[in-house]
């Protein structure tokens, strides 16, 4: 091919390439190892001197040109696409961000919430106390010396060494002494609070668990009393008014003492705390004139009211981490 119609057909490949992977082929076709402008380069030591003369001055003079328009054909694509991308790939400073997770509050701590204000509405003041204890505040000033029978109610994980009297609380009754030590009647309490037992698990049973406590002082408190409070405090909670039944029980802190059962399903019954009327031992471990004062206390299981008001059928999922079960709350 002349080097004149050469020259067009490079111009022209240079022109119609719209992207740098058209003109990479573009550029093979003259450029390149077998290209049109390199073979006729090559075959230059073939012609005579004469001829060689004129035509590698011409040879290499387009080269050189067509060179330089390769590199300049590259700028403009390269500038278009950058313009391409502007055009379409701009960023919308107004556009709502992405929505990251949310964590949120796990169903214990719900219920817990919920159950404080129910009774902080009802003029109760929440206290907390600690949950390693000692031996006088979980058993003895709760009416429980050692060695007494009832200490085999709660099964108690001890400190080393046992004899120092340290422990973690098996229940949050002792957190009644420590307020009632500290402030005087009249008084409305309730203590939420983790505890910890001995026991092996189930699906109502945990090692590990929370309870309320609730703990009202004055001058007539009565049983009547207490149970219009907790019906009132389940008819909140649930929305609905709630079957309750008082069961007769013990504890060494209460006299009399029982047990609160509310009705789930046909003439099915759980158990949801332990109560009763502060026994005057218990007044005397913090000082108060017995014959003065009367009081009831209770301690409601927090993990029950969950599984009754979720229906989750087994306690230790609660405890799993699983936030198969966990993101449902
Ligand atoms: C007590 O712990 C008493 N301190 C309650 C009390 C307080 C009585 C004040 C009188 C006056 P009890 O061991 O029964 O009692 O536990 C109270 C409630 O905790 C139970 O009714 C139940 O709802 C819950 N509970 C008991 N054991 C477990 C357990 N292993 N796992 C989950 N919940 C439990």
């Amino acid at each position: 091919m002349a080097i004149s119609a050469l020259k067009n057909s490079a111009l022209e490949a240079i022109q119609k390439a719209q992207n740098l992977a058209e003109l990479d082929v573009a550029y093979k076709a003259f450029l390149g190892k077998k290209g049109e402008l390199t073979l006729i380069l090559r075959s230059l030591a073939n012609l005579s001197e004469a001829e060689r003369k004129t035509q590698g001055k011409e040879a290499n003079e387009l080269r050189n040109f067509l060179v330089e328009r390769f590199a300049q054909r590259k700028q403009e694509i390269q500038i278009g696409e950058i313009g391409k991308r502007e055009a379409t790939e701009h960023v919308d400073v107004t556009a709502p961000g992405k929505r990251l997770p949310k964590g949120h509050m796990h169903p214990l701590t719900l219920v817990q919430t919920k159950a404080e204000e129910i009774f902080q509405a009802m003029g109760f003041t929440v206290a907390q106390g600690p949950e390693i204890e000692t031996e006088w505040y979980n058993f003895d000033a709760l009416n429980i010396p050692a060695n007494h029978p009832a200490r085999d109610m709660w099964d108690t994980f001890w400190l080393k060494p046992k004899n120092a009297g340290y422990l973690l609380r098996t229940h949050t009754s002792p957190v009644q002494i420590r307020y009632m030590e500290s402030h005087n009647p009249p008084l409305r309490i309730i203590v939420p609070g983790r505890i910890f037992r001995y026991e092996a698990t189930d699906a109502s049973h945990e090692f590990n668990f929370y309870q309320l406590e609730g703990l009202m002082v004055g001058k007539e408190v009565s049983v009547a009393n207490f149970k219009a409070i907790i019906e009132e405090f389940y008819h909140q909670f649930f929305g609905k008014p709630v079957a309750i039944r008082l069961r007769p029980s013990y504890f060494p802190f209460t006299e009399p003492s029982f047990e609160v059962d509310m009705r789930w399903g046909k003439g099915k019954w759980l158990e949801m705390m332990g109560a009763g009327i502060v026994h005057p031992n218990v007044f005397r471990a913090v000082g108060y004139i017995p014959a003065e004062w009367r009081g009831f206390a209770f301690g409601m299981g927090l993990d029950r009211l969950a599984m009754m008001k979720y229906q989750i059928p087994d306690i230790r999922l609660l405890y799993s981490g699983d936030l198969r079960f966990l993101q449902q709350f």
